[in-house]
């Protein structure tokens, strides 16, 4: 037997646990999204900018920062850290992501990788338990689960180089502290999701404190959240820059709690981190350039291998949502997300063979094994390398001069781990659930994962967060991501297939039902809305074909002759576009 077949087994035996604690993270994301009549649905129009995220007062702080002749990326700047305030449960500050920016200026892509890191005292059986097995409670509900946040840096380095340059970062943050400061009323996916994530978080008592009603119940829709604690760690980024975070009181009081709380981040894990400026995963699918998040996000490289391998389907000419179409989507998730499972991980710990993963050659190879009457089972998938030679929320924001940002940020769980650190407001991330505890275990998301993605000090978790900006001759014409986990990744390609082969409208696009294949399990999850002929022809096909799929947020901008079209995801209560 080899030792991938000895692995299988654990992977087999590892899902049961991993979706049983799926299911528990994201709860809340289960609720059944019903499609509108996609015939119905319209986009938000705009000429001059647009913000599309998932809470309108961040949106709102964003357009204002345009208007104000601020380009996307000061808009975008503004708009992540006002998230952080105005929406607990993913934006944020004590967590991290991936901004994807199209500078039209110096005609350039770049990608921001702020992802969280392990602190130092991080070892690679961090997370098992004392019978050498996986012990997801650790990583998913304890202290050591925290990652070094990223989001302060990633957020003052993109201003920095990608800016206008018209606003200083206290001016960007000033909107943010005001929210935070001043409070503002609980409405929409906050009121919907806190009263039942409150009782994870109130084990500790900053927490509690931050999100209750005086009676010590969570906070319900039309209260005011007030988070004075948070307006003076943000007034200390606005006095100090990241020092202000990284360094000095706030920094001492995040280790603190950290540690008080079981963990093991120190001050000088918080002092040593630095985010990074990265190549964009590049790619090209029928003419357009996919600019997408390079690892340690899978993102981009899972979503080129599939349109790569979908490139050579004749796609356009089988009908949006037909069987033949979503099948041979299936066949071609299923294939980039074994890769991911097998070779991905933190570049600056394993040399992943992602140049190969998006090569046209290896699509080509992938796609001669893609029977068109039937399923390929995912066991047949796991043993073919090729040979050498990865609760969040997404943002899109558009400017007059054609600059773009997509960004995808989070605290992993909604509202992370659930501890507000003591003194600071800070909720703080679970993102080490990401690595893989021991190779063959899976993620809260089911994700399956091997050596590469094992953790390790000062190792960024490998990510599916999938930030995307669409270029038509050097120029942006889709911005696009989204949060849910392993889901995001399929989310987005199904949006880009949706816009670039079915010439759907970007709002339609958004809003169409979409399903998933991880690899692992060997299942399809699907959203309501498919025809029951549809599901019954994948399932003749040899499709394991299940409901529910949670839910995923694509709040996506257009950019059109006619102008701007912004497409705030329907799934989640509160989105918005705001535009110019
Ligand atoms: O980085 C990742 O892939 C995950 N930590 C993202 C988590 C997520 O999207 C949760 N949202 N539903």
């Amino acid at each position: 037997m080899t030792v991938f077949s000895i692995r299988w087994r654990q992977v087999t035996a590892t899902f049961v646990l991993a979706f049983a604690c799926t299911a528990t993270a994201v709860a809340q994301e289960r609720r059944a999204y019903a499609p509108p009549d996609l015939t119905s649905v319209r986009a938000v129009m705009a000429e001059r900018g647009m913000v599309v995220a998932q809470e309108r007062l961040a949106a709102q702080v964003g357009a204002d920062i345009l208007k104000q002749g601020g380009n996307a990326i000061d808009a975008a700047v503004a708009t992540g850290f006002a998230l952080a305030v105005t929406y607990p449960r993913a934006g944020n500050i004590g967590g991290g992501g991936f901004m994807v920016i199209h500078s039209a200026a110096r005609n350039e892509d770049a990608a921001i990788d702020y992802r969280e890191t392990a602190p130092a005292a991080t070892t690679p059986d961090i997370f098992l338990g004392p019978d050498g097995k996986p012990d997801t409670d650790k990583s998913r509900n304890s202290a050591l689960g925290i990652g070094v946040p990223g989001t302060v840096a990633g957020l003052a380095l993109a201003l920095e180089k990608y800016g206008s340059g018209r606003f200083t970062l206290a001016q960007i943050l000033k909107p943010a502290i005001e929210l935070a400061r001043d409070g503002f009323a609980v409405t929409d996916d906050t009121a919907d999701t806190l009263p039942d994530m409150y009782r994870r978080m109130a084990r500790w008592p900053d927490s509690a404190r931050t999100f209750s009603r005086s009676d010590g119940t969570a906070l319900r829709e039309g209260d005011r959240l007030i988070q004075a604690e948070l307006a003076a760690t943000l007034s200390a980024v606005a006095e100090q820059g990241p020092r202000g975070f990284y360094q000095g009181p706030v920094a001492e009081k995040l280790a603190k709690a950290v540690r008080d709380a079981g963990g093991i981040m120190t001050v000088d894990d918080l002092k040593s981190y630095e985010a990074v400026i990265r190549n964009p995963v590049r790619g090209t699918y029928r003419g357009y350039d996919i600019v997408s998040m390079p690892l340690p996000s899978s993102g981009g490289t899972v979503l080129l291998e599939t349109l790569n391998i979908l490139e050579g389907f004749p796609m356009p000419d089988m009908k949006q949502g037909s069987a033949p179409s979503l099948h041979v989507m299936i066949e071609a998730m299923k294939r980039a997300y074994a890769d991911r499972a097998r070779y991905l991980g933190d570049p600056a710990f394993v040399n992943a063979p992602a140049d190969i993963l998006i090569s046209k050659d290896y699509a080509t190879k992938l796609r001669g094994g893609i029977d068109l009457a039937r399923a390929t089972p995912a066991e047949a998938l796991s043993a073919k390398p090729p040979r050498e030679g990865s609760n969040t929320t997404h943002y899109s924001v558009v400017d007059s001069s054609g600059n773009a940002v997509s960004n995808t940020y989070t605290l992993n769980f909604s509202y992370g781990v659930g501890l507000v650190a003591d003194g600071t407001g800070v909720l703080l991330n679970n993102e080490l659930d990401d690595f893989t505890a021991a190779p063959g275990a899976s993620n809260a998301f089911g994700l399956v994962g091997f050596e590469a993605n094992l953790p390790g000090p000062g190792k960024r978790p490998l990510s599916s967060m999938s930030p995307t900006i669409v270029l038509k001759d050097g120029k942006p014409v889709l911005v696009t991501g989204s949060p849910g986990g392993s889901r995001i990744i399929s989310a987005v390609l199904q949006v880009v297939v949706d816009v670039l082969d079915y010439k759907m409208d970007v709002a339609a696009a958004v809003a169409a039902p979409r399903l998933h294949h991880q690899w692992m399990p060997d299942v399809v999850r699907v959203e309501q809305g498919f025809p029951k002929e549809t599901l019954d022809a994948l399932r003749e096909k040899g499709h394991h074909v299940i409901e529910p799929l949670g839910q995923t947020s694509a709040n996506s901008i257009a950019v059109t002759p006619n102008g701007l079209l912004g497409a705030p995801d329907p799934r989640t209560r509160g989105a918005a576009a705001v535009g110019q």
